[in-house]
Parts: C-alpha cells; sequence; structure tokens
C-alpha cells in the first residue's frame, strides 16, 4: 500500500502489529498479523520530501523485497484510485483487478518496446469471488500522475480501466516475474471524466474510501483461493 490514510484504517481492522523494515529501504513499513499468514506493506514516507512515496517507483522497491521477506502465495494491491463515469464508476465503489493491469502513461512507439511499455501483467481471475462480495470485477491501469492529460484517457478507454491508480501496474510487474499471484483492490475517490477538479475531490473522499477499503480487502483475503 501507499499511503498512510488508506492503510492505517486496515491495519487496525486487522490488528497487523509492526513487523520491521528492510535493511536497505527503512522507509518501507511492515506490519504483521499474529501469525503472519497477512503482511500489509507500506512505502512508508520519502525522507528527501517527507510524504507518502506514492507512484510506481517506491511500488516496485517494497513489492521487491517484500517477496523477498515474507515470500507470500498472494500479493493485493490495496487502494485507492480513480473512476470513470462513462463506465458506471462512483465514489465508495470497489473495483477487483479483472485481465491485465497496464500502465497508461507510458508510450514507446518502437517494436517490442511498446509492450514493455504498456507493462499488461497479469491479475488473478477473481471475477466469481469479487461478485459473491458485492464489488465489481474490472480493467485497472496505472500512471504517475493524479491527473490525465488525454494520450492518457484515450489509452485508459481502450483498456476499458475502470479504476486508475498509481501502484498497481508496478506492483503486478513484480508478481509476474516472481510468480506470485497477484490481484489489486480499490476503492474510486474520484471520478475522472466528472466535474470535479481531482485533487480537491480526492481530498474530501479519502476517508471515507480509505474507511470502505478497510471493510473491502479483509472480505478479500478471506475468500482468497488457498
Ligand atoms: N488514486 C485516487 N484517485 C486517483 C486518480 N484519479 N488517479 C490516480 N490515482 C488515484
Amino acid at each position: 500500500m501507499a499511503m498512510h490514510a488508506e492503510s492505517d484504517p486496515i491495519r487496525s481492522r486487522l490488528d497487523l502489529q509492526p513487523a520491521g523494515s528492510p535493511e536497505l529501504w527503512p522507509s518501507i513499513e511492515w506490519f504483521a498479523s499474529d501469525d503472519e499468514s497477512i503482511v500489509l506493506a507500506r512505502n512508508g514516507r520519502d525522507p528527501g520530501h517527507g510524504v507518502d512515496a506514492i507512484g510506481t517507483g517506491p511500488a516496485t522497491i517494497t513489492t521487491l523485497l517484500s517477496v523477498q521477506r515474507w515470500q507470500p502465495r498472494w500479493i493485493v494491491s490495496a487502494g485507492t484510485a480513480g473512476g470513470f463515469n462513462a463506465r458506471g464508476g462512483h465514489v465508495g465503489q470497489v473495483i477487483v483487478a479483472d485481465g491485465p493491469v497496464i500502465h497508461h502513461d507510458r508510450r514507446i512507439p518502437l517494436p517490442g518496446f511498446d509492450q514493455l511499455a504498456r507493462g499488461g501483467h497479469p491479475s488473478a481471475d477473481l471475477r466469481d469471488v469479487a461478485t459473491r462480495l458485492g464489488f465489481v470485477s474490472g480493467p485497472c491501469s496505472t500512471g504517475d500522475s493524479l491527473d490525465a492529460p488525454p494520450a492518457d484517457i484515450e489509452a485508459m478507454a481502450a483498456h476499458g480501466t475502470l479504476a486508475k491508480d498509481m501502484e498497481a501496474a508496478a506492483v503486478a510487474g513484480v508478481a509476474d516475474r516472481l510468480g506470485v499471484r497477484f490481484t489489486a483492490c480499490k476503492v474510486i475517490t474520484d471520478i475522472v471524466d466528472g466535474e470535479i477538479a481531482t485533487a480537491e475531490e480526492f481530498r474530501a473522499n479519502l476517508a471515507t474510501a480509505s474507511a470502505v477499503l478497510a471493510d473491502a480487502v479483509p472480505a478479500l483475503l478471506a475468500d482468497l483461493p488457498a
């Protein structure tokens, strides 16, 4: 997970206790359940800037070092995301990843490198689980900006993106390379194609969406195939 505001409610809901940090990158924080069956890995604060280290770079490092330490059976990229009016999105909606997760903001029009840029790493098929829990399953995509210039909007429309976040594709890339099953669980804080400025809508809804996430993630974890 990326943000304190998103992860603190889950930490308390699951009673996850501090479980150390990687020696090499001590700003990453781990929190574990008593039996260590659940570990929350948080990117932590960027030491230079003093804010939560959001985005794909930190997500890659956190995922790699966390797999090395904990050797998980599943990786879940959990957090908030932007949704889309055009595709039925609304604030508070819970999205579980379905299909490949792409980087919608990386463009390299050279053979082979175009696909490298896109990512497109798989997510597990959890459509039945999502339906049972009352969540929506659908395409997720990732970019390193909170806003969305026209080229990104086009890429997300072509992908059918339901959840636009800043980490999932990076986490999925590491999971794919290391052979760990992956999913994403995202709660919508703002509507990308809506009327309200994204940063304003995100700030207004972050706390309530994070409370929804604190219900959704434990329910999803309890229902993941063994
Ligand atoms: N997280 C929450 N809302 C987002 C958005 N609109 N874009 C990227 N990440 C987000």
